[in-house]
């Protein structure tokens, strides 16, 4: 694991955080002197994106982990990496997601397009959470949480049809939420959904109305200051949204 900057606060595990809002979550989580795990599948982009927060000489401390979360064996090795160098695990931000259906209709997806956003979605969301629980259950102060999205909410999602695949997805995270939410209650470990809102990453693109940094203010909240009591629950920001 290349490490960069001093450990201490908590130890924070974000999939997908060599860009967009997992890398701004990594770089204000670093800002509050935590000890930040960033993870991502493609090396290159992820020891770049550590480097990058390195220049900003962050009172926390920064680490890279390689790790593609629709892949057992890399799942596996990461638990391995984390447990020699840390031993536990306090705050694990399931982030990593795809969005390969823009602006087409159910009729149009092909079952190979959902089986991947599924695999990366929701799929690796549970997988994560089971591969880590022991390194969760070691911390004494524990929280998960999953980005979602208001795309997902089946309130809305009637009337607003724009990424099929992603938007089934998204509805399976929060499942994932609720699931695991249930059986990780008497542990007193919270599982909680948080929507960024539209960010301008990537995936939201440019005319999305928030930047990313606007986008971890849930996720920040759920770490640090939302009652650990809360769980099974779907926010944006500090608002609680209907599923
Ligand atoms: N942006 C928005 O408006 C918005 C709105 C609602 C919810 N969200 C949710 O917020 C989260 C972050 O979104 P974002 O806008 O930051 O997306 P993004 O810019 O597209 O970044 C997604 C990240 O996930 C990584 N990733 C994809 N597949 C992976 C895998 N198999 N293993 C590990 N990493 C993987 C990507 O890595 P590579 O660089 O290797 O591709 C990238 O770092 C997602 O869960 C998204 O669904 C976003």
């Amino acid at each position: 694991m290349t490490t960069v900057g001093s450990d201490s606060g908590k130890i924070v595990l974000i999939t997908g955080a060599s860009r967009g809002i997992g890398f701004e979550a990594a770089r204000l989580f670093a800002a509050e002197g935590h000890s930040v795990i960033l993870s991502a599948r493609d090396r290159q982009r992820g020891l770049s994106a550590v480097d990058a927060l390195k220049a900003e000489d962050l009172p926390g401390s920064v680490h890279f982990l390689h790790l593609d979360v629709t892949d057992a064996a890399s799942i596996a090795g990461a638990v391995e990496e984390v447990t020699e160098k840390f031993g536990k695990l306090d705050v694990l931000v399931n982030n990593a997601a795809i969005l390969r259906d823009h602006y087409v209709k159910a009729s149009e997806v092909a079952p190979d397009t959902l089986d991947q956003t599924l695999a990366t979605n929701v799929t690796a969301v549970h997988a994560m959470i089971g591969a880590f629980l022991p390194l969760l259950r070691a911390s004494g102060q524990a929280r998960v949480i999953n980005l979602a999205s208001g795309a997902g909410q089946l309130t809305w999602m009637f009337d607003k049809v724009w990424a099929p695949a992603y938007q089934i997805s998204k509805a399976g995270v929060n499942a994932v939420t609720r699931i695991w939410a249930t059986e990780l209650q008497p542990d007193g470990i919270p599982v909680n959904s948080v929507c960024p809102g539209w960010c301008r990453t990537e995936m939201g693109g440019e005319e999305a109305d928030r930047s990313p940094e606007e986008g971890t203010s849930g996720i920040l909240w759920l770490a640090n200051e939302a009652p650990a009591t809360v769980t099974g629950k779907f926010f944006r920001d500090q608002e609680e949204l209907d599923w």
